[in-house]
């Protein structure tokens, strides 16, 4: 049966050439990243640090993710990551493991491990097997570096700011291509965690006839979860050259208008918002990130969130929410 959430992203045959190694595969955009690559017929392995496919059962439904080829791996492990890359004879990989602001504010050595560290034993597996087809998370945290901008500096920013300066290198010194992308707030089904998920989560609540306020105000990134996955994937698409770094914004909304939209699915919900508008850009420019990659879609506020009440609507009747 098709699957109405990732219809719309399914890619045509012979745009995207497996097999593709992605990492956080267990993670919200690494969910996505797999069922549509999966549902597109593109081999693809997926590795995390544990066989929890919660997210994926999500995204694509319990039987289709118990057929993914799943590896659990630590990005931290060099020997392992190039072991995995080998055994598969990996030909792209989307790497988003990864600590977010929270977690490594937490434990700022393990977010400094598994966010740079991590990130070098890609792009070193990357040199070491001649692939020519990589794309990693950075975020728009990393927009808060050097310090002293308007946006609130965190060790996680620091983090992908790293990773960004690494992959430069790479590919100066070695001509390990790559490209960066720099979500700004994901939103959708299986965006459960992070201090931007609040959105997701009032989805949520008005599906479960719960009351819930959303911390921020005013305008806001709405960047669906499938899109960016789908730009994920279109960053993998071609061979790579150079260290491009771009943003992923999505769509600029307000979160007064996105609690209309909310309401005029369930009108009953208690959703409401407070506070201050969020601490980062909610308008960045997409052009250069379209302009750069195939085509892929553009999914509007009211899409996004219909799909995604709708979603959590169904796996609430199955109580599988
Ligand atoms: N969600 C957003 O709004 C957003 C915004 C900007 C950037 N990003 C970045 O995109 C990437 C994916 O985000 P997400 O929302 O899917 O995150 P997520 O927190 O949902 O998933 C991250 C995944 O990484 C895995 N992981 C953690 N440590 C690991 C390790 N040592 N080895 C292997 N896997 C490990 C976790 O188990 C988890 O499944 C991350 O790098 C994140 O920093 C996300």
């Amino acid at each position: 049966m098709e699957n109405s959430l990732l219809s719309p992203f399914i890619l045509p045959d012979g745009q995207c050439d497996g097999p593709v190694l992605v990492t956080g595969a267990g993670g919200c955009i690494g969910a996505w990243v797999v069922a549509i690559l999966s549902a597109s017929n593109i081999a693809v392995i997926a590795a995390d640090l544990s066989d929890n496919r919660h997210r994926l059962e999500l995204v694509m439904g319990k039987d289709a993710a118990e057929q993914v080829r799943w590896a659990t791996c630590d990005v931290t492990d060099y020997e392992a990551v190039l072991g995995l890359a080998k055994k598969h004879q990996i030909e792209a990989i989307i790497h988003l493991a990864g600590l977010q602001v929270p977690f490594c504010a937490a434990d700022p050595a393990l977010g400094a491990r598994v966010n740079v560290e991590g990130t070098i034993n890609i792009l070193q597996t990357a040199k070491d097997m001649g692939i020519t087809r990589t794309a990693y998370a950075s975020s728009v945290a990393a927009l808060a570096l050097p310090p002293g901008g308007p946006f609130k500096e965190t060790l996680y920013g620091v983090y992908k700011m790293a990773n960004e300066q690494s992959a430069f290198v790479f590919w100066a010194d070695w001509q390990v291509p790559s490209i960066g992308l720099r979500p700004n707030v994901v939103y959708g089904v299986a965006r459960d965690q992070g201090i931007s998920s609040k959105n997701t989560l009032a989805i949520e609540a008005a599906v479960k006839k719960e009351p819930f306020i959303i911390p921020y105000t005013g305008n806001y990134s709405w960047l669906y979860a499938g899109e960016a996955a789908a730009a994920f994937i279109a960053a993998v698409s071609q061979r790579g050259e150079g260290a491009s770094v771009f943003n992923l914004n999505g769509q600029c909304e307000t979160i007064e208008a996105a609690i209309e939209i909310i309401t005029s699915l369930a009108p009953d919900a208690d959703i409401r918002c407070e506070g201050t508008p969020f601490p980062f850009p909610p308008d960045l420019d997409e052009a250069p990130v379209r302009f750069q990659l195939p085509e892929y879609p553009a999914i509007s506020v009211t899409d996004g969130i219909t799909a995604t009440f709708n979603a959590f609507s169904a796996l609430h009747e199955t109580g599988t929410l």
